[in-house]
């Protein structure tokens, strides 16, 4: 996930209601999956899951992707040699949930060269009878989001499907800076509780400001009362909104710890601790009152640092494999393995959030994984989630691929491979 993996929102409940309502208004509470004789995957034996299904796929003019992908429910397989679009379509379906490119910030980007526009459309199942028709258009400057061929706001469209992405990129987590953590942490608590986003930009304004006013003392080169006192007005903000960020980190830490998979890819011992950079100066269960004391003893050092060295914008998340740190010590598979238990800890808080689970997207799912490690995971992910997957390996498709759709990708058209087990068959 350049992070934006998990850029998750969380459905506003009655909002849900409201737009269930009105789907069964448009449906009639019809199988809309049976209507007008379409394209639909039968289910396969992992096919039972709670919540949204993405059925199907679209592509306009993105990247170099034609046509559609009509999704088994269960595991989905997109197989192809490099450089034909397997990432491409996880693009496209993130891009469907999220409205946004784990690839780049600019959209337009995904637009075909040469042309000035593109889309991706989908239907989502809700329930077998509630079905809902997304639509993201991507035009020369801006996008536009339609749900049931009605154009919405982007808070409106971000509850209908969501996404989570795991691919190299999200490495960064494991083997990055300690921003990498503090954002994936973040974002994460943001997807189960969207107001949350305010507290982090709040304090992220308060920073900034507190930054400017340290730097222009440090610029006149004094540090006298006046300057003191702006100072402190700026930390008194600083103190309620860390201490709701450091609160927040923690129980989300906790809420991971849970339901941490530990023993998923074997017996080495796996711990997850949020690390406050106060930890070492006194009780952390008086945070309010620890952060406000350093803030006064250490109000020299950050103006001759000029910007700010107290606050949770300093802290950290620590993986550890076997009491080590998996970043310094851990190997490309471990590093890769304890990003997915975090990932599937994310799913599982989700889930029990909101009784349904995102959609998972793994971009070269055998990169680095063992066969044993690759196989738990994928049994693990069997019954929760629809999952979809992409490989340059027949080998992964021989050996894993019989309860799949499978889906052969070539030149960005993919097209499900005859005799796949969930066979695509024109519906009754
Ligand atoms: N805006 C665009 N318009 C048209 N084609 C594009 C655009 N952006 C990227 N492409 C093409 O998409 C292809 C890459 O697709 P993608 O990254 O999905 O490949 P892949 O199947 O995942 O390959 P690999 O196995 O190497 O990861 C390249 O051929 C590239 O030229
Ligand atoms: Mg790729």
């Amino acid at each position: 996930m350049t992070l934006n993996i998990y850029k998750l929102y969380t459905a506003n409940q009655s909002r849900i209601q409201k737009n269930i309502a009105e789907d069964q208004t448009l449906t009639g509470g019809r199988k809309i999956a049976r209507r007008g004789g379409e394209l639909r995957f039968i289910a396969g034996s992992n096919a039972k899951l709670a919540g949204m299904i993405l059925e199907s796929v679209t592509a306009e003019n993105f990247r170099n992707l034609s046509g559609s992908v009509h999704c088994g429910h269960g595991l989905n397989i997109l197989i192809g040699l490099n450089g034909q679009g397997k990432t491409n379509w996880l693009e496209a379906i993130n891009v469907l949930a999220t409205a946004r490119s784990f690839r780049t910030a600019r959209l337009q980007e995904a637009v075909r060269f040469g042309e000035d526009s593109a889309a991706v459309a989908g239907r989502v199942l809700r329930s077998e009878q509630v079905s809902r028709d997304l639509r993201v258009a991507i035009g020369g400057r801006a996008k536009s989001l339609f749900v049931n061929g009605k154009q919405e706001t982007a808070r409106g469209y971000l509850n209908q499907l969501h996404s989570v992405v795991f691919n190299s990129d999200e490495l960064e987590v494991v083997r990055g800076q300690p921003e990498a953590r503090r954002r994936f942490l973040d974002e994460s608590i943001i997807s189960i509780h969207p107001p949350y986003v305010q507290t982090v930009n709040d304090y992220a304004r308060v920073i900034k400001q507190k930054n400017a006013l340290l730097q222009s003392i440090q610029d006149r080169g004094t540090s006298g009362e006046s300057s003191a006192a702006q100072i402190e007005t700026w930390n008194a903000q600083l103190v309620g909104l860390a201490s709701r960020i450091h609160r927040s980190r923690l129980r989300y830490v906790e809420r991971l710890n849970d339901v941490l998979a530990r023993q998923l890819f074997g017996p080495e011992s796996v711990s997850i601790r949020y690390e406050s950079s106060l930890e070492p100066h006194g009780d952390l269960s008086e945070y309010d009152a620890l952060l406000d004391e350093r803030l006064k003893v250490r109000f020299q050092a950050e103006v001759a640092a000029g910007y700010s060295l107290i606050g949770p914008h300093r802290d950290d998340l620590e993986l550890l494999l076997e009491d080590r740190d998996v970043r310094k010590y851990g190997s490309a598979g471990q590093q890769r393995s304890i990003l997915l238990l975090i990932q599937l800890a994310n799913l599982e808080v989700y889930f029990s959030q909101n009784g349904e689970y995102p959609l998972f997207l793994i971009d070269d799912i055998d990169a680095e994984l063992d066969h044993e490690r690759i196989k738990s995971l994928l049994e693990h992910l069997a019954g929760r989630t629809q999952t979809v997957v992409t490989t340059s390996k027949e080998s992964f498709v021989a050996e894993f691929g019989q309860n799949a759709a499978i889906f052969d990708v070539v030149a960005g058209c993919a097209r499900p491979r005859e005799g796949s087990r969930e066979t695509a068959v024109p519906a009754v």
